[in-house]
């Protein structure tokens, strides 16, 4: 198991609420110009064969490649992404994730089964995926039908992660609304202790999914804005590609 020497040290070193929150006068005109000085495709990016023809015909080991490539120019934190579901009336909800696997089943994800998204995956079991990996412009999007791994699997992938994450799992109860943050501070010391003396402590809620994807579309940004967009669809046992307009 990999533990992370600053992973329970205390990170809070000042804040970014209060004292530093900009609404002044020329509030609106200081964050409107602000916006507008920032760059997208302001850099070199790689070019990519718009050829759907010439794309891999499978979007898995493309999907590797592109993570792989993100990791290797130094792209923070490229195995993060967000992920889309709704809840029973349709309501759209999005937050990050960290992808904990992508092969032949899907792309997997872990979270607690009763958190908000987990109720969601519950009722609409539908979901994306968002990766946007800034400094290649590149961006990926996965859709498709959502299914839980089962205990044994999710277990497993928990116990292979850090102490952190463990520590994280135990302490439970996510999306449910915290009182204060004293009670986070003491579940989480006792969630940290047990963590560390039981590292195969389990977390019955805690669940790995994996999104079994039905279209997968790989964007690469130009300067000039003649973005690639390439599109798979699954049609039965093969995937059809096709190019998209930006
Ligand atoms: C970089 C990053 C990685 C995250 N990874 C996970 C994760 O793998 N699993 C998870 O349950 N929450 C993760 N979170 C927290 C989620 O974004 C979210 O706040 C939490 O899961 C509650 O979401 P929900 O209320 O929609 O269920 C991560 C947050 C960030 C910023």
């Amino acid at each position: 198991m990999v533990e992370h020497p600053a992973e329970n040290a205390p990170r809070h070193t000042g804040t970014s609420t209060g004292a530093g929150a900009d609404n002044g006068p020329d509030a609106d005109e200081r964050f409107h110009a602000l916006l507008r000085s920032l760059r997208v495709w302001d850099c070199e990016l790689p070019a990519v064969d718009p050829d759907p023809a010439h794309a891999p015909a499978d979007p898995l080991p493309f999907f590797r490649q592109w993570l792989r490539e993100a990791a290797e120019a130094g792209v923070p934190e490229p195995h993060t992404m967000t992920l889309a579901t709704a809840d029973a009336s349709g309501d759209p909800n999005v937050r990050t994730l960290m992808l904990h696997d992508a092969d032949e089943r899907g792309w997997h994800f872990a979270t607690h089964r009763g958190s908000r998204k987990g109720r969601e995956l519950a009722t609409r079991p539908r979901a994306a995926l968002g990766f946007y990996w800034a400094g290649l412009g590149r961006q990926v999007r996965v859709r498709g039908r959502v299914t839980e791994a089962g205990p044994e699997e999710s277990a497993a992938d928990l116990h292979r992660r850090s102490t952190g994450a463990l520590a994280a799992a135990l302490v439970g109860r996510q999306s449910e609304v915290l009182a204060s943050y004293a009670d986070l501070e003491r579940a989480s010391e006792a969630a940290w202790d047990r963590a560390r003396q039981e590292p195969d402590a389990p977390v019955p809620s805690w669940t790995l999914y994996v999104l079994r994807p039905d279209e997968v579309e790989f964007f690469q940004g130009d300067a000039r804005r003649r973005h690639v967009r390439i599109n798979y669809r699954r049609e039965g046992a093969i995937w059809a590609r096709e190019l998209l307009w930006p």
